[in-house]
């Protein structure tokens, strides 16, 4: 463990601006520095760095986060590790340390979980490599890869290898070298069952599938002869260290040839991968038998934005081919497919021609999505006009999900040439469909939105809470930045903000004044907030304050609770806040954000009040209607008392409003 005055260490001197700007370029703006977003497609900067605050944030996709977040998010990188590579940075001498016994040992069953299941996929790559050559029973796995003329290096660069038939050969031999068998079933390599000891390769020759790091995280197991009862292939579940979604088979290898040579191939096999390494061609991996997926296609973007698909000329592979296209064109990368002749695989092919001429055969017939969907669909569709208008329409669909307008419109250039169909119309049709794409996309985030948060209470008009109707207005344009975001979380969120901002400084010169916590303590006596998270980071502050926990600035940000910090940082980033727009309306200057906290404080808090205020105004009205309707007079008496008061409070809140905004020097 690293101890805790280390990280504070690593996070005091960790520059945001120098740790992402090793990795974007930024420029200049204003006090903070803009660039292009690492983490989404965009060709306008809308990402964020702010040396002040210590944080970036992207405007166009959320992310935000302080130097070690972005190094988790962008490298990759456990939290530890991240705090490892800020403190080589700045050469910040690593202090371990030890957690409380019961943090220390959940800690450490966790990593001591997956490096077992690291250390077991190890010693049973070991046992199945040196089975397939030390064994009698094992030489039928290695004849099998020599009569499909793998080489010698070949299995050893791959580590190929067999597993016996005995049924628990590798399980009990493994736990004679001490493994438990609870470990061995976590990594997938005994069956999961109850107290069973079976192993779950059998009789198969064994490809381990290696992740980045070059780590084996899980095998395939391929039978050695046709069987139509039993699967071609058995693979590892998923486990603590594989998730199939996640790894391309082969591209530990292939990484360092895929920079190279600037472009990815991507087969479907285990074969095909190793054939083609073996062939010289080494900037291949493959999806392995599952749907290309989204962070397949990115663990590849991290490298090249160039993907050539090289599938069977069988129906089945065009089709696998085809699911995984749009995907990649949504990524912004570039797709090529090369149809292999009917009934050849890569691994065929390249076995019977040779390297060259697959080389050859893939420069010749690489085909863009577009001509070739055409083709593929072309002959069917010649005579059918029906069968043409769909394939256009679905052309065109994969044309609208490219992100780049420049690369869209040469797509649609080659459509309009292809199908003799007038250009512009095609563009307006793309248009369209991109619109459509976005309008569905927003409404079922609005949807998603409106489910989570429970329309039932009553929300006073906005417009009773501020001088005029344009206050309104403001607070309807602000609502599409969140749409989740009534007023009353509006309101409560710049409260929080300013908590999360200011919170620890002072009030006045004096200490006794207190920090701005206090204040703000004071004046929300008995109001809860609620939005869950805020109500969570507030009483959790009051809390530490009363057990002397020091309250710094960073105090959120670092906060144990990643789901606050990330809250803390979200709440920092905000490009707007009803603050800011409230003093811009009324044309007041404010030269320092920082100076300008007090009048900000009582700003936000006052307005959190007032909307409290009004609303319960309107339900006491309410009541007194209902009283009314009941002719209970008592009651109507009663509640017109608490209306009275209620109604000097607001009188109270609008004048003091207008004092904090009118006041532009106290
Ligand atoms: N696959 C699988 N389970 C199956 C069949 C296939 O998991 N029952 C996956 C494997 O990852 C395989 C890939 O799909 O590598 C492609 O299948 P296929 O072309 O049939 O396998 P190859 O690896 O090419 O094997 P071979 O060349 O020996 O036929
Ligand atoms: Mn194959």
């Amino acid at each position: 463990m690293i101890a805790k005055t280390t990280i504070q260490k690593i996070i005091d001197e960790a520059r945001v601006e120098e740790v992402v700007g090793e990795f974007v370029a930024l420029k200049k703006r204003g006090s903070n520095l803009q660039g292009l977003c690492p983490f989404h497609n965009e060709k306008t900067p809308s990402f964020n760095v702010s040396p002040a605050k210590n944080i970036y944030k992207c405007f166009g996709c959320g992310k935000a986060g302080d130097p070690v977040r972005f190094l988790m998010d962008y490298q990759q990188l456990s939290y530890p590790d991240a705090l490892r590579y800020l403190a080589k940075k700045y050469n910040i001498e690593i202090e371990e340390t030890y957690q409380t016994d019961q943090q220390k040992q959940e800690e450490q069953e966790k990593f001591n979980l997956t490096e077992s299941i690291h250390i077991a996929n190890t010693f049973a790559q070991k046992f199945f490599s040196d089975y397939m050559v030390n064994n009698e029973a094992g030489r039928i796995g290695w004849a099998y890869f020599k009569e499909r003329r793998f080489t010698q290096s070949t299995i050893d660069k791959f580590q190929l290898g067999f597993a016996p038939d005995g049924g628990d050969v590798l399980t009990k031999h493994a736990m004679q070298n001490g493994f438990q068998l609870d470990v061995l079933k976590k990594a997938g390599l005994t069956s999961p069952k109850e107290n069973s000891t079976y192993d779950f390769f059998r009789n198969r020759v064994m490809f381990p599938i290696h992740n980045m790091t070059g780590k084996v995280v899980a095998f395939g197991g391929r039978i050695m002869v046709k069987d139509e009862k039993a699967p071609k292939y058995v693979n590892t579940g998923e486990s603590e260290v594989y998730q199939k979604s996640k790894i391309l088979y082969g591209a530990y290898f292939a990484k360092n040839e895929i920079r190279k040579k600037d472009e990815c191939l991507l087969v479907e096999g285990y074969t095909d991968v190793i054939s083609l390494h073996q062939a010289g061609i080494e900037n291949v991996v493959a999806s392995s038998g599952t749907a290309l997926t989204q962070d397949q296609i990115r663990l590849i973007k991290r490298i090249t934005p160039n993907i050539t698909m090289l599938y069977d000329g069988d129906a089945a592979g065009i089709k696998a081919a085809l699911r995984g296209t749009d995907l990649i064109l949504e990524e912004g990368m570039n797709v090529r497919i090369v149809v292999l002749p009917q009934s050849d695989d890569p691994d065929s092919f390249v076995k019977r021609d040779g390297s060259e001429a697959l080389l050859n055969y893939i420069q010749q017939n690489k085909k863009d999505l577009v001509s070739f969907k055409s083709l593929l669909l072309a002959d069917e569709a010649k005579n059918d006009p029906i069968r043409k208008a769909q394939l256009i329409r679905d052309i065109l669909e994969s044309i609208a999900k490219i992100p780049d307008q420049i690369q869209r419109s040469v797509y649609i250039k080659e459509s309009s040439q292809l199908f003799d169909m007038n250009e512009q119309m095609l563009i307006t049709e793309v248009n369209k469909l991109r619109h459509k794409k976005a309008k569905d996309a927003q409404a079922a985030k609005e949807k998603e939105e409106q489910s989570q948060s429970n329309g039932e209470e009553y929300v006073p008009d906005e417009r009773d809470l501020y001088v005029g109707n344009q206050q309104y207005e403001e607070v309807q344009e602000r609502k599409p930045f969140s749409a989740a975001d009534s007023t009353l979380a509006l309101l409560e969120k710049d409260v929080m903000r300013i908590v999360v901002e200011f919170g620890a400084l002072p009030i006045g010169e004096a200490e006794e004044d207190g920090i701005v916590l206090d204040y703000v303590k004071e004046e929300l006596t008995g109001i809860d907030f609620t939005t869950p998270i805020y109500q969570r980071m507030y009483t959790g502050i009051i809390r530490d304050q009363a057990q002397r926990v020091p309250i710094d600035d960073k105090y959120f940000i670092n906060h144990e609770d990643q789901e606050i910090a990330q809250e803390a940082i979200q709440l920092l980033a905000h490009p707007y806040s009803l603050s800011e727009n409230w003093w811009n309306k009324f044309k007041i200057i404010v030269p320092d954000r920082q100076q300008s906290f007090l009048k900000d404080i009582q700003s936000a808090v006052l307005r959190l009040k007032q909307y409290l205020n009004i609303a319960e105004l309107r339900k006491v009205e309410q009541h007194i209607k209902k009283a009314e309707e009941d002719k209970n007079e008592e009651e109507v008496l009663r509640l017109l008392k608490v209306h009275k008061t209620l109604m000097v409070q607001k009188k109270e809140f609008a004048v003091m409003i207008g004092n904090v905004v009118y006041r532009p020097n106290t």
